[in-house]
């Protein structure tokens, strides 16, 4: 059986960290209800000059360095983001360049909070299809700049970071099973609606808008099923799930997921308190995390999962 294999993880967060009492000089809001309502304490942002693919670039050499393996080495390479350096090349080519791969196929996957876990399932796709033999998948976003810092119902809630991960064909047991859905009847719950579609320049709002109750609720709903999903698909029970690494929008979401698993927060990777909501790159941040500070072992059973605007939603099963 032809596997694909975590080989390493890396990831990146800008310096510069925003606490949500200095969210209060710009919007009429309060520490107490921020964290109350979400468990978000802190983010990091991007400053002005740094770019989506400064941050991927950090998160992906971590990535390398931790699997051994050069850039050269790649055959694959997607990148997951909603806030791409530019309308084309793709940030994956971008990126490409600055690694010094020439030649590897390197495409952008946009699925917003779930681009990470819609990309890797990709790459699982190629390596077991043995059409791909050493994969990048990075989720890299400076949400902030998306932001309507005036708009105290969507700024306190997200942040700016990378995360990466080199996978592998491998004959050891590695992504078990991957889970994808869409609903794209609901693209205005949850949408930056500016288009290219009319006109010379980029028309209507470059800003997040959100029905954050409805948001929240259809959350809840689709991560309960996907997990139920994932473990019917390798008749697992939930006491066999090691780590739950879910998407980190909110974290009252996050116990929710956590309980439809019976699991204790103790096997949860949670960053939302630190991080915010990092879009694509929350997922691969708290691997990462849970990976080097030695929570996450060899063997373990660990069950990413996200949510993000589209709706998009999905899983990835798998052994680490
Ligand atoms: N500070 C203070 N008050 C605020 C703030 C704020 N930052 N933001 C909103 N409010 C006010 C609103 O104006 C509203 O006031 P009103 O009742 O006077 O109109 C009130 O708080 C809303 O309160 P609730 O409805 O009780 O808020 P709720 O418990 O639903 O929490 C939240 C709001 C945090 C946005 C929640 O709905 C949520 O987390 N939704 C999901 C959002 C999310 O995760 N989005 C991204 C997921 S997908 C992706 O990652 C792309």
């Amino acid at each position: 059986m032809n596997y694909a294999r975590i080989a390493g993880t890396g990831s990146y967060l800008p310096k510069r960290i925003v606490s949500n009492t200095e969210l209060m000089q710009w919007v009429d809001t309060s520490d107490e209800w921020i964290v109350e309502r979400t468990g978000i304490r802190q983010r990091h942002l991007a400053a002005p000059d740094e770019t989506t693919c400064d941050l991927a670039e950090h998160a992906a050499r971590h990535a390398l360095a931790a699997a051994g393996c050069t850039a050269e080495e790649l055959d694959l390479i997607i990148l997951g983001t909603t806030t791409p350096d530019r309308i084309y090349p793709s940030t994956a080519c971008l990126l490409q360049a600055r690694l010094g791969n020439h030649g590897a196929p390197a495409f952008d996957v946009q699925a917003v909070c779930s681009g990470f876990v819609y990309a890797l399932s990709i790459a699982n796709q190629f390596i077991r299809a043995g059409s791909a033999k050493k994969a990048l998948v990075v989720g890299a976003e400076i949400y902030s700049r998306i932001l309507n810092w005036n708009d105290r119902n969507t700024c306190v809630l997200f942040g700016d970071g990378a995360g990466a991960v080199v996978l592998e064909a491998s004959d050891q047991p590695g992504i078990l099973s991957t889970h994808l859905h869409a609903d794209g009847s609901y693209h205005d719950m949850l949408t930056t609606p500016g288009t290219v579609a009319q006109g010379r320049l980029i028309n209507g709002s470059g800003f997040t808008e959100m029905q954050g109750g409805d948001v929240f609720k259809f959350a809840v709903n689709a991560l309960s099923q996907v997990v139920d999903e994932a473990l019917q698909a390798n008749q697992l029970s939930p006491e066999s799930i090691d780590w739950l690494v879910p998407h980190q929008a909110n974290i009252r979401i996050i116990k929710a997921t956590a309980k439809k698993l019976k699991l204790p927060l103790e096997q949860v990777i949670i960053t939302v308190p630190e991080h915010g909501n990092t879009s694509a790159a929350s997922v691969p941040l708290a691997l990462d995390i849970g990976i080097r500070d030695g929570r996450i072992q060899r063997g373990q059973t660990v069950l990413l999962e996200a949510i993000g605007g589209g709706f998009t939603w999905g899983s990835v099963l798998l052994t680490y």
